[in-house]
């Protein structure tokens, strides 16, 4: 509904998740497995990360795993994809440079009322994704955003590089978010945080493709995630309780009546350390990096999509999401279901 929202008066409108999906490849690949192509162990993985397998395509493709998540989002919000205003993809390992993966989605679910762009916010592109189109909701101008978070981060990690490559995986989330008219005004999405630090960025990077072009040649090199592992947990520990309780904050909520925090999943101890930093029970920390590892941009929106079909999400439950990431960047949402 591209054009004009008009609520009425004594209504307000709420920013909602109406419908959560996910994807992940098939191929599971345990540490042991990882063991037998670089110098590390089990032991080491767990121990440093809590991550026990992860999953990594052999043939679904950037695009293919959003299409599946996509497509489980819009039938639990039960919304069809000619009524999709706004389709946000955040993510780092797109299929092509152009089209980019959100128009590449559009082009594959037949959402052709929609607008579609991506936007690379690494591990936060998520929430990111979520508070753009909660602000394109709030305008009253739109009124149905799908936001994908997918990522293929075995194309991009160095399977020589044990520092690296035992931490990441592949798939795909998604959430269907609307503008609803409510007569109770405290539902949905209560308030979001985005933040980022350019000037850290070195501490995570994959480089791109160098200046190369007729006046210059260069040898066209092949970049892989590189990354100053104690500088992101420092970075992680500190700006993700901040970013929080700040959300919590301006939402209204205490920090004891948070039913969940559906954290980005890099590291079980990034978890435990922000729960101790927050005063929270680990019980309210659901995680799934243990099966998956660190999916980046995919991280929140599956894990939020297993805690859903799980049926451990019930209406007026309040949740805080928070990713944080590359370039730097970190946000948090505060959500009552
Ligand atoms: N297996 C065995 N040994 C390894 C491995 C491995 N997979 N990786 C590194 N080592 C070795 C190193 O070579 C080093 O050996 P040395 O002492 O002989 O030189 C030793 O282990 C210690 O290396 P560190 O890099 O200092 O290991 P550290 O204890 O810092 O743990 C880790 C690394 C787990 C990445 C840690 O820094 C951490 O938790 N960082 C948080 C950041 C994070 O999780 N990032 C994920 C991606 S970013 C994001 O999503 C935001």
């Amino acid at each position: 509904m591209n054009g004009s929202a008009h609520f009425r008066r004594g209504k307000h409108m709420n920013i909602k998740i109406t419908g959560t999906g996910s994807f992940i490849p098939a191929n599971r690949v345990t540490n042991d497995d990882l063991s037998k192509i670089v110098d590390t162990s089990d032991e080491w993985i767990k121990s440093r990360t809590g991550i026990e397998a992860r999953h990594i395509s052999t043939e679904d493709t950037t695009t293919g795993m959003s299409v599946q998540a996509a497509k489980r989002a819009m039938e639990q919000a039960g919304v069809e994809p000619e009524d999709l205003d706004i389709l946000i993809a955040a993510t780092i390992s797109t299929d092509k440079v152009v089209p980019g993966l959100a128009c590449e989605v559009q082009s594959a679910i037949g959402a052709k009322n929609a607008f579609a762009f991506d936007i690379n916010a690494a591990c936060s592109g998520f929430l990111y994704g979520i508070n753009i189109a909660s602000m394109y909701l709030k305008s009253g101008e739109y009124k149905t955003a799908l936001v994908i978070g997918t990522e293929m981060l075995s194309k991009m990690v160095d399977w020589t590089d044990r520092s690296t490559c035992v931490l990441f995986g592949d798939g795909s989330g998604a959430a269907v978010i609307r503008a609803e008219e409510c007569a109770e005004n405290r539902e949905g999405i209560l308030s979001v945080i985005q933040r980022s630090d350019g000037a850290k960025g070195d501490v995570l990077r994959c480089d791109n493709r160098p200046v190369n072009n007729f006046l210059v040649k260069r040898e066209a090199g092949f970049s892989y995630v590189s990354m100053n592992g104690q500088e992101v947990y420092k970075f992680a520990v500190k700006t993700v309780p901040e970013a929080v309780k700040e959300a919590a904050g301006k939402a209204g909520f205490a920090l004891d009546e948070v039913d969940y925090f559906i954290l980005h999943q890099a590291n079980y101890r990034i978890i435990e350390a922000v729960a101790k930093r927050l005063g929270q029970p680990m019980e309210k920390f659901p995680t799934n990096l243990q099966e998956c590892g660190n999916i980046s941009a995919a991280s929140v929106p599956i894990l939020l999509d297993e805690v859903n079909r799980k049926g451990l999400l019930k209406p007026g439950n309040k949740l805080i999401l928070a990713g944080f990431g590359a370039g730097l960047t970190w946000g948090a949402a505060a959500i009552i279901w």
